[in-house]
C-alpha cells in the first residue's frame, strides 16, 4: 500500500463520517451503519493532511466472483476538493488492487443535482467524481434511469485491472441449468421504492413466471416503483422467463463473475 492511504481504524469513524458530510450529510448517514458494523472498516483506507483525515476510499468483495470489487465510499472533505488528492488515492487504491490480481472493478454514481446548492456550486455534487473514474479508465456498462429517485439515474463503471484482456467469447462459457428461488422481495438501499428479489439456489428448477408476478404484486402493494434485478449471464432460462413477466434487459457488466460470465440487469418499472 502506498505511503499516504492508511487503513482505516474504528478510531477514524467519526473523521471519516466528518469528511463525507462536507459534500453530502444524507451520505455521511446512509455510509455510517456500514462503518459501525463488524468488519465495517476492513478494506477501507484513509488519506491524511498534517494529521488530520481528508480523504476515504476503499473497496468491497462480492460474493461468487473472480477478483471482482466494487469501490466503496470515495470522499475527499470539500475544504480539499479539487487539489488532486481523489486522484492520488484513487490511483493509490487501483495500484493496491493490481498487486492482489484483483481483475475487476466497478463503481457505482448518480447523477443527483442538488436543486439548492450553495453559492457558486452547480450542484452537481458527484459530476467531479464521474468525470475522475472515466479520467482513469472506467467504462460506463449500465445507466439505470430513475433508480435512486424519480430523476436520479445510477451509472455503474467498470475498470478492467488485470493485463491480461478477457479473451473469452459469450458462446465459449456453456449455460448451466441451475435451480433459483425467490425469497423475499426487499427496498434496494440508498432508494427510494425502488426494489428487487432477494432469491437463492434452493429448489428444483428457476422460479417460474408465475412466481415473478407474486414477486411484483407483493412489490405494488408496498408502492414500490420499480424492480431492479440480475443474473449471472450463463444461468440458462432466466432471461426469457424474466423478459416474459414483462421485464426489461438493462444492460450488462461485463466479466463480472469471471471473464466471460457477465451480470446480466433486468428492470420492470411499475
Ligand atoms: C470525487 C472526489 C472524491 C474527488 O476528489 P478530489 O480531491 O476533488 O479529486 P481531484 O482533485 O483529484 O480531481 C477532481 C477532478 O474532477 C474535475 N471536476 C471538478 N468538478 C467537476 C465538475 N463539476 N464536473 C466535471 N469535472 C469536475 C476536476 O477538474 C478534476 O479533474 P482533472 O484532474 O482532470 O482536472 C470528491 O470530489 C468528492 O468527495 N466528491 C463527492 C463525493 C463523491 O462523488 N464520491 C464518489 C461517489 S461514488
Amino acid at each position: 500500500m502506498s505511503n499516504f492511504l492508511e487503513a482505516m481504524q474504528a478510531d477514524d469513524i467519526d473523521a471519516v463520517l466528518a469528511v463525507i458530510e462536507s459534500q453530502d450529510d444524507d451520505d455521511a448517514e446512509q455510509a455510517e451503519p456500514g462503518y459501525r458494523a463488524i468488519g465495517g472498516c476492513l478494506d477501507q483506507f484513509v488519506m491524511r493532511e498534517n494529521g488530520e483525515i481528508i480523504g476515504v476510499t476503499g473497496y468491497l468483495t462480492p460474493p461468487a466472483c473472480d477478483q471482482t470489487y466494487w469501490l466503496s465510499w470515495t470522499y475527499v472533505d470539500a475544504d480539499y476538493a479539487n487539489q488532486g488528492h481523489g486522484r492520488k488515492m484513487l490511483t493509490a487504491l487501483i495500484d493496491h488492487l493490481k498487486e492482489k490480481d484483483a481483475r475487476m472493478l466497478f463503481v457505482n454514481v448518480s447523477d443527483y443535482v442538488d436543486d439548492d446548492p450553495e453559492e457558486g456550486d452547480d450542484g452537481a455534487i458527484y459530476a467531479a467524481a464521474l468525470h475522475l473514474y472515466q479520467s482513469l479508465g472506467f467504462k460506463i456498462e449500465i445507466t439505470h434511469p430513475d433508480y435512486y429517485d424519480k430523476g436520479e439515474s445510477q451509472i455503474v463503471l467498470g475498470l478492467r485491472l488485470s493485463e491480461t484482456p478477457a479473451m473469452i467469447a459469450n458462446s465459449d462459457i456453456p449455460q448451466e441449468n441451475v435451480a433459483v428461488n425467490f425469497k423475499a422481495v426487499y427496498e434496494i438501499a440508498d432508494t427510494d421504492d425502488a426494489y428487487s428479489f432477494a432469491w437463492g439456489d434452493e429448489g428444483e428448477q428457476i422460479f417460474s413466471i408465475e412466481d415473478v408476478r407474486i414477486g411484483l404484486d407483493d412489490v405494488r402493494d408496498k408502492e414500490g416503483r420499480a424492480v431492479f434485478l440480475s443474473f449471472p449471464s450463463n444461468y440458462a432460462g432466466v432471461d426469457q422467463v424474466l423478459i416474459a413477466a414483462g421485464f426489461k434487459k438493462s444492460g450488462v457488466l461485463h466479466n463480472y463473475y469471471d471473464d466471460g460470465i457477465h451480470d446480466q440487469h433486468f428492470t420492470h418499472t411499475l
